[in-house]
This record gives C-alpha cells, sequence and structure tokens, in this order.
C-alpha cells in the first residue's frame, strides 16, 4: 500500500522534524523550501531577504544543547553548553545527512497556496499551488504540515510614535540588523525589552558613542548561568520542579524567583522593575545587561513619547540626541497561502493543542512550531510532528468538534488568566506540562512508575534531572535505544565541554575533608561571635 503523501512546507528546525516523522509512520513527505537550503531562522545570511526570517550573525542559542537537541539525535559531545547559530546548522545538516532526509526536500520552491480539493469532506486531501522556477505547478496532498515559522514578518508600531516620519536618522527592525560595524560612534536607541533588544543594545554599546534602551514595562532579568554555573534551562526544567510548581502557590514562586533575581542585582535601582510578578509575562534572559549598565554603556530609559528631527523625547520629560533607533518590536505571522488565511490568522490561539484547526471535517492540516514555549522549540515541533502524523494515519482519533473547542476554551482561560495579555503570551505554554501532553497521545510519556521498578537509577535522573527530550523515546512508537544511555549521561555532557583545564584537586575525598572542615569551622566561629 502506497503511504499517504504529505506536504511539509517549510525545512527550518520544525520542517526538518516533521519530514523525519513521516519517515517513521511510512507516509511519504514532499519539503517544499522557498530559500535554497535548510535550516530556517538558524541559517544566517548577509542579506535580509523579505518574508525569510533573519539573525544577527553572533546570535548564540538561549536554550542549552542538552534541552535543544532532536530526541533521538544528541549534539556532538565538544559543543559548548550555549551554542553559536553556526554551530546550530552545522547540527541541523548532521541531522539531515543522519536520516537522509534531504531527498525530500524541493529548494526555491515557494508555496502559494493550499485549498480543500472539492471531495475534502470523504478523501481529506489538499489542492497545493507550488511556485518555483517562476512558474506554478499544482499537486495534490494527503496531509499538510504548516512549518513556516512566526519570525519573518517584523512588526514595527510606527504609529505609536509619533514624529518618527521627520526624525533625519536612521530607524530600523531588529529583523534587519546584522553587524554592529557601521555604527560605529553613534548615538543609538533600543525600542523594547525582550531578548533581542537586550542582545543588541549591548552587541552595540561595544561600538556605539552612546546606547539607550526604552522600556515601558520594564522586565525581570534571568540568566544563561544558573546555580553552580549550570545552565538555567537543566536547572530549572525537571520533573521535580514541574510537580512543587503545581504544590506551591504562584505568589511564593514569584518571591522565590524575584527575590533571586534581585539578590543579583536590585531591578528597581537598575529601571527595571516590571509592573508585573515574574511568572505573569515573558522575561529576558540576559547575563551581560546588568554588567553594561553598571558601566555606563547601556543607559535604561522609558518609553518615547515623540521624536523630533534629531532626538527623542521619553516620557518623563528627558530628551536625548540620537542618530539610529532600532525597533525589537517583535513580528507579526501569518499563513498568506491558506484559504481563509485570515481566519486562520485571528484563530490562531483556538488550535487544539496548537496543532489542529477543529473545525475541518478531516484532520488533515496540521500547524507545527508555531507556539512561544518558555524552553527549546526544536523538542516541542518534534513531538507535534510525531502526534500530527498518527492522526494523518487514523493511529490517533481527535475528540469531537465541541471537545476540542471545550478544552481549546479551557486553556485560554488558563492563559487569560496567568499571564498578563499579550499577543506574544497567546502562545505561551507550560513547557514539560505540554510536551507529556503531546507524549501521551503518542504513548511516549515516561512512565515514572514502572521505570522506578526495572532502572532505578534512570528513573531517578528522569525525575530529578534535566527534563531532556531523550525522555520521549524511551518507550513506545519510535523507542530510540540510544535514549536509556543520552539520558545516564547528560550531566556528564554538560560538564564536559567546560573542562577544558583539568584541575588536580580531583580526588573527591580530600575535597569533602576540606569543605566539612571548612563548614565545622564556620560554625564555631558564628558560635562564638553569637556568644561574644
Ligand atoms: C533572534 C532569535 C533567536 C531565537 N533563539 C532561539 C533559541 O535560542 N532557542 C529556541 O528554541 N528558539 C529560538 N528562537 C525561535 C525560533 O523561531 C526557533 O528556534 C526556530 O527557528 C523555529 O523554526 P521553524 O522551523 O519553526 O521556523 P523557521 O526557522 O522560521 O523556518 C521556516 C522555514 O519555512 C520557509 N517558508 C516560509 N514560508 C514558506 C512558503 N510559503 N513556502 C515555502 N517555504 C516557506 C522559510 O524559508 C524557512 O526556511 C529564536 C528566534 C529569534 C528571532
Ligand atoms: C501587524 O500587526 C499590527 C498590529 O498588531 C497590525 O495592525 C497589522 O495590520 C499587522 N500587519 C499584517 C501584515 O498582518
Ligand atoms: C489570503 O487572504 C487575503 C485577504 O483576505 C486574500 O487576498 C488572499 O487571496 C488569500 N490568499 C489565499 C491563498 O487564499
Ligand atoms: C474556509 O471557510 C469556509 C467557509 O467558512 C469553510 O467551509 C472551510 O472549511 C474553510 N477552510 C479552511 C481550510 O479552514
Ligand atoms: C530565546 O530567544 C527568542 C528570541 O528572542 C525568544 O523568543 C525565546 O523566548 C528565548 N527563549 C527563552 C527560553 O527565553
Amino acid at each position: 500500500m502506497r503511504g499517504k503523501r504529505i506536504a511539509v512546507i517549510g525545512a527550518g528546525v520544525s520542517g526538518l522534524g516533521a519530514i523525519k516523522s513521516c519517515l517513521e509512520e511510512g507516509l511519504e513527505p514532499t519539503c517544499f523550501e522557498g530559500s535554497s537550503d535548510i535550516g530556517g531562522l538558524w541559517r544566517y545570511e548577509e542579506k535580509t531577504d523579505s518574508g525569510r526570517p533573519s539573525i544577527y550573525k553572533s546570535v548564540i542559542c538561549n536554550t542549552s544543547k542538552e534541552m535543544t537537541a532532536y530526541s533521538d539525535f544528541p549534539f556532538p559531545d565538544h559543543y559548548p553548553n550555549y551554542v553559536h547559530n553556526s554551530r546550530i546548522l552545522e547540527y541541523l545538516r548532521m541531522y539531515t545527512k543522519h536520516f537522509n532526509l534531504m531527498k525530500y526536500i524541493q529548494f526555491l520552491s515557494k508555496i502559494r497556496g493550499v485549498r480543500k480539493r472539492p471531495d475534502f469532506s470523504s478523501t481529506g486531501q489538499w489542492d497545493v499551488v507550488v511556485e518555483a522556477e517562476g512558474k506554478q505547478k499544482s499537486y495534490v496532498f494527503d496531509g499538510i504540515m504548516v512549518c513556516t515559522g512566526f519570525y519573518a514578518d517584523p512588526f514595527l508600531p510606527l504609529h505609536n510614535f509619533p514624529g518618527i516620519k521627520k526624525f533625519k536618522g536612521q530607524y530600523m527592525h531588529s529583523w534587519e540588523y546584522k553587524i554592529p560595524e557601521k555604527f560605529q560612534g553613534k548615538r543609538i536607541i533600543v525600542i523594547s525589552i525582550g531578548n533581542s533588544a537586550a542582545d543588541l543594545a549591548i552587541e552595540l554599546s561595544h561600538v556605539a558613542t552612546q546606547v539607550f534602551l526604552s522600556t515601558r514595562r520594564g522586565t525581570w532579568i534571568w540568566c544563561w548561568v544558573w546555580d553552580n554555573g549550570m545552565p538555567v534551562d537543566t536547572v530549572l526544567l525537571t520533573r521535580f520542579n514541574s510537580v512543587l510548581n503545581k504544590l506551591y502557590p504562584t505568589f511564593l514562586i514569584n518571591r522565590w524567583a524575584e527575590n533571586k533575581l534581585n539578590a543579583q542585582f536590585n531591578h528597581d535601582i537598575y529601571g527595571l522593575q516590571p509592573q508585573h510578578r515574574f511568572l505573569s509575562y515573558q522575561n529576558t534572559l540576559s547575563d551581560d545587561l546588568p554588567n553594561h549598565i553598571i558601566s555606563g554603556r547601556v543607559l535604561i530609559k522609558p518609553n518615547v513619547r515623540e521624536f523630533t528631527e534629531t532626538s527623542a523625547i521619553f516620557e518623563d520629560g528627558t530628551e536625548e540626541d540620537v542618530d539610529v533607533v532600532v525597533f525589537a518590536t517583535g513580528y507579526n505571522f501569518s499563513f498568506p497561502f491558506l484559504e481563509n488565511n485570515s481566519t486562520v490568522l485571528d484563530s490562531q490561539l483556538s488550535m487544539f493543542k496548537y496543532v489542529f484547526p477543529p473545525q475541518l471535517e478531516k484532520p488533515t492540516l496540521a500547524f507545527i512550531g508555531i507556539l512561544q514555549p518558555a524552553g527549546a522549540i526544536i523538542p516541542i515541533s518534534e513531538l507535534q510532528s510525531r502526534w500530527a502524523v498518527r492522526v494523518f494515519k487514523g493511529l490517533n482519533k481527535l475528540p469531537s468538534v465541541s471537545d476540542m473547542v471545550a478544552d481549546i476554551t479551557k486553556k485560554r482561560k488558563k492563559i487569560e488568566k496567568d499571564f498578563l495579555n499579550s499577543p506574544r503570551t497567546s502562545r505561551k505554554v507550560q513547557y514539560i506540562d505540554y510536551m507529556d501532553e503531546l507524549a501521551s497521545e503518542i504513548g511516549v510519556k515516561p512512565s515514572l512508575f514502572s521505570l522506578f521498578l526495572w532502572d532505578p537509577k534512570l528513573a531517578m535522573e528522569v525525575f530529578f534531572g534535566p527534563c531532556t527530550p531523550y525522555q520521549y523515546r524511551l518507550q513506545g512508537p519510535g523507542k530510540w535505544d540510544g535514549a536509556q544511555r543520552a539520558i545516564l549521561t547528560q550531566k556528564e555532557q554538560i560538564i564536559k565541554p567546560l573542562r577544558t583545564r583539568i584541575l588536580s584537586c580531583g580526588q573527591p575525598v580530600p575535597c569533602l575533608f576540606r569543605s566539612v572542615c571548612a563548614a565545622l569551622l564556620l560554625l564555631i566561629l558564628t558560635l562564638v561571635i553569637l556568644r561574644g
């Protein structure tokens, strides 16, 4: 029997995982990629290309490698924990080669239209119009996986900035920014305080005369390098913490986090303290921002009220001369090739588990990677694909339309309650909970109880250790023999690239002995001081 033919749109990290998932289930994928190569956002190009995602040259992946990998393809040992974009691309090339995905991809092929066929209600088939070499061709597919990302359409809110049109300097979106050289000696304002804004302000401050970072709401700043110098996601994203999160009241977690972040530097004094609590909004990851503020290279300012020909006037009445304005104000996203594209856009927040539009007669359209996880996207979009192909094949059934809509409404209410309302947070998911939800559908959620029985050591690591993607390859469909080893060695993998100078105090006993002595000494001293 011929496998179902699936069109995968886009060959970024989500598209590559989608092709691989199709192959795993014996479907026949054809991937259409508008540009000339794989990688999507992670393929750095010197020039921007409208409709394509774009990154600046120095981008480093902000999720650590053990947490970011595809579930059956760990990063090479020697890669650092936080990987430069060129190495992510290198990794994607290795993945593509290893699973032999290249032959399923058609480059320079842009999807122009995706429409239901007249007999859709019985076949679930789609007419797909592809433009290649200036010609349009039409194909029929049994299923569609939309993997087009959402960082290609820069959002420039000029209407919020009176006077920007008469401003004589240069203004641009962060999407256009590539390298710092041509900003030598300029006075620059970066608008907004997301991850990109903080990164750009820091990078530009090394060449600019002065950089201002303008923020309306402020933010909580947290860091890559967490307790004991471990990557923050490997420390916080554990199953154990996920259980604690459910047991502790939100205000306690907020207080714990805010105290911890304020102990690094006082957010109030640094002008960053937001109105919102830690858990209710996307926070900014930046280890370098505080030391750029304290050295005056970056000055925090409030919102800009208006621009004049040569300067910016802020809401507190202060005015600064500036040459360049960089808007790091995020992105719009859309699916221009879909019929009813505007409805799909509006109802984007109403996909069943962010993947399936609930109203279709047949579940043959899946959106992959269109969400904002508080962690790495690869493991999530991979699970979405693994689930979607099972639905395409009929191995998994979706609930009735009304049940799906009820589930969507329930989730949306929870998000509205937990997060500040903003387009960004509406796609935000609880990382482990969401992955487990998808994994349960597929039948690959690690069963802790039976793990404890047959491999307690592994079970401990699964529960207390970082929730790495390998956990979803331990059992069930798509089981990978290397998963157990990958989990048991993940701590070594984190430490290995750091140990480039191995200290001789390697024997644990004398070290332990010394620290016990030190602790005793400290205790005695404290007692003496308290008494005296
Ligand atoms: C500056 C920046 C830093 C980021 N850092 C991280 C990070 O550290 N960790 C993380 O997990 N995430 C990060 N992200 C999020 C990022 O979006 C994801 O990591 C990831 O790139 C999403 O991959 P994707 O495959 O879904 O989409 P993309 O990488 O955007 O790929 C989409 C592909 O689809 C193609 N395409 C689009 N439309 C069509 C069409 N009509 N026809 C044919 N092809 C089409 C495009 O050419 C592109 O190749 C970052 C985002 C930005 C902007
Ligand atoms: C982008 O978003 C803004 C505001 O959210 C909206 O006004 C504008 O129409 C959007 N543009 C497109 C092309 O969707
Ligand atoms: C997408 O929507 C716009 C506006 O509603 C429409 O002009 C365009 O034809 C649509 N695209 C497709 C492929 O249907
Ligand atoms: C587009 O809208 C029509 C009319 O509402 C609907 O019948 C059809 O299913 C929609 N198509 C998609 C792909 O959502
Ligand atoms: C990493 O950076 C991207 C782009 O700025 C952002 O969307 C994402 O939330 C960041 N990830 C984390 C874990 O903060």
